[in-house]
C-alpha cells in the first residue's frame, strides 16, 4: 500500500426528510446564494421543501446551471453572487449544479476568470458550499473534483476545488428522475469504482473488498432502482454506493486509472453525449486494450464481481468482459460508439487533442493519444 493522507471534511445529512435539516446546518447572518439546474425541483417538490426548511432566512436564486456545466454560465453566477455579496453558496441539484458551484466558490474569492481557476487545476480560498443531492451519480457531494466545459472551445476539463461542507442527501427525492438518469448514475458509480479498482492486483485487500462491495451493491439494486416501483431501501443504497463510490474511501494508498473517464469526457465534449453513457461505452474499451496490464486484477474482478472461475485465463478474461458490457446492456444504455452515431471522425480528434497536450492517463501513465485511439476502436 502506497502512503496517503485521508480527511474527507463533508458531513453528511442523510435519510427521509433530511431537507428539513438545513436551517441548522447554514450559520446564521450568511449571505446565501441557492444556485439550480433547469427546474426539475420545481416540479417534484424539492425546491418548495429547501424553501421550508430556510423559511426566515434570505438568500438569492440562481437557475439555468444546465447538464454539464459550462463557464459562460459561472460566470453570470459569479457576476450575482458579487452583485449581492454573497459568502455561502447552496447548490441544490445534481453533479452539474455542484460541480458549477464550486467553481462559483472558488471564483467569488478572487478577481480572475473561472476559466483559469479551471486550467489550474486547482482552486485557492474559496465560499463555503454546501448540497441537496437530486441525483446520484457522481460523488460531487463529497469530494473536491468539478468538471466543467467551456461552449466556446468544446472543452470539458476537470479541476479541484473545496470539498461542501455539508451535503443533504434524501433518497426520496431520486425517485422522479427519468430511467435513462438512473441508468447513466448507476455506470457512472460502477465505473468510479473501476478507476480506483481495475489497476494493479494485491495492493490493498481492504480497498478491494470495499470496492467489490460497491460493485456488488450497485448491481443488486440496479433493477430495483430501474424497475416502476422504486422501493425507499434500494434507492437509499444507490444514492449511499454514489457517494462512496467518488468520496476517497476507496482510494486509500492504491493506484487509479481515469483513463476511461478522460476519454468519455471528450465524447461529452464533442458529442454531448450523457457523462454515464460514455463510461458504459468506453469502459470495455479499456478493458479490452490493456487487459495485459490489467490481467491479475480483470481475473480477481471477474471472479468475486461475476463468478467467473472456471476456464483458462484468457478465456476468464473474454467472459469478464461480456459480462460487464452486458450489465451496461441491461441498463438499457449503448456499449459501442455506433449505436450513438460516433466513428472515426471523433476518434481522430479525441486523439488528436490528447497528442497536442502531451497527456499520459492511466495507472501506467500510457494512455496517450495513440492508445486512446485503440481503446476507442476497440468500442466501435
Ligand atoms: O437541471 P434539472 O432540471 O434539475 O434536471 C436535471 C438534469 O437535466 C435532472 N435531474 C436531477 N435531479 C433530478 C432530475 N430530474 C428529475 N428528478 C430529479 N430528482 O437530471 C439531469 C442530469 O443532471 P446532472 O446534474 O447533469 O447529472 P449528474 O449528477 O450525473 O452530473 C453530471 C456532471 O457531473 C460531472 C459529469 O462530467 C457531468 O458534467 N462529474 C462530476 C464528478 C465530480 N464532481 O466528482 C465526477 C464524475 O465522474 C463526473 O465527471
Ligand atoms: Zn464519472
Amino acid at each position: 500500500m502506497k502512503n496517503f493522507t485521508y480527511c474527507n471534511p463533508t458531513r453528511l445529512v442523510f435519510g427521509r426528510g433530511a431537507i428539513a435539516r438545513l436551517a441548522r446546518l447554514i450559520p446564521e447572518g450568511r449571505r446565501i446564494m441557492i444556485t439550480f439546474g433547469g427546474g426539475s425541483v420545481q416540479r417534484n417538490g424539492v425546491y418548495d421543501q429547501v424553501a421550508a426548511a430556510l423559511a426566515g432566512r434570505e438568500w438569492v436564486e440562481f437557475w439555468g446551471i444546465g447538464p454539464n456545466p459550462t463557464v459562460e454560465t459561472v460566470r453570470e453566477a459569479v457576476a450575482l453572487g458579487r452583485e449581492h455579496g454573497v459568502d455561502f453558496l447552496l447548490a441544490v441539484g445534481g453533479g452539474s449544479v455542484i460541480d458549477a458551484t464550486k467553481l462559483i466558490a472558488a471564483a467569488l474569492c478572487g478577481d480572475v476568470d473561472p476559466w483559469e481557476i479551471v486550467l489550474a487545476g486547482r482552486a485557492g480560498a474559496t465560499v463555503s458550499m454546501g448540497t441537496v443531492l437530486t441525483i446520484a451519480a457522481t460523488g460531487s457531494e463529497m469530494n473536491n473534483g468539478a468538471v466543467i466545459s467551456r461552449e466556446e472551445t468544446r472543452e470539458k476539463r476537470a479541476f479541484h476545488g473545496a470539498y461542501p461542507v455539508f451535503s443533504v442527501l434524501d433518497p426520496e427525492v431520486t425517485r422522479s428522475l427519468p430511467r435513462c438518469q438512473i441508468a447513466c448514475g448507476l455506470a457512472d458509480t460502477f465505473v468510479h469504482v473501476l478507476e480506483q479498482y481495475l489497476t494493479g492486483a494485491g495492493q490493498s485487500r481492504l480497498m478491494d473488498r470495499w470496492a467489490e462491495g460497491i460493485l456488488h451493491s450497485v448491481r443488486e439494486v440496479a433493477p430495483a432502482v430501474l424497475g416502476e416501483e422504486r422501493d425507499y431501501d434500494a434507492l437509499a443504497d444507490y444514492m449511499l454506493a454514489a457517494t462512496l463510490a467518488l468520496n476517497d474511501m476507496i482510494a486509500m494508498g492504491v493506484e487509479q486509472d481515469w483513463a476511461t473517464h478522460m476519454i468519455g469526457h471528450e465524447l461529452t465534449a464533442l458529442c454531448g453525449l450523457t457523462h454515464g453513457a460514455t463510461l458504459a461505452i468506453v469502459a470495455c474499451g479499456t478493458m479490452r486494450v490493456l487487459r495485459g496490464q490489467k490481467r491479475a486484477k480483470l481475473l480477481q474482478y471477474g471472479e468475486r464481481i461475476w463468478g467467473i472461475a472456471e476456464g483458462g485465463d484468457e478465456e476468464r478474461i473474454d467472459r469478464t468482459i461480456e459480462a460487464t458490457e452486458a450489465f451496461f446492456r441491461s441498463l438499457g444504455l449503448s456499449t459501442r460508439l455506433a449505436e450513438e452515431g460516433i466513428g472515426e471522425e471523433t476518434i481522430a480528434e479525441v486523439e488528436c487533442r490528447f497528442d497536442a497536450e502531451g497527456v499520459r492517463y492511466g495507472e501506467a501513465a500510457n494512455v496517450d493519444g495513440a492508445m486512446a485511439r485503440r481503446i476507442l476502436e476497440a468500442c466501435q
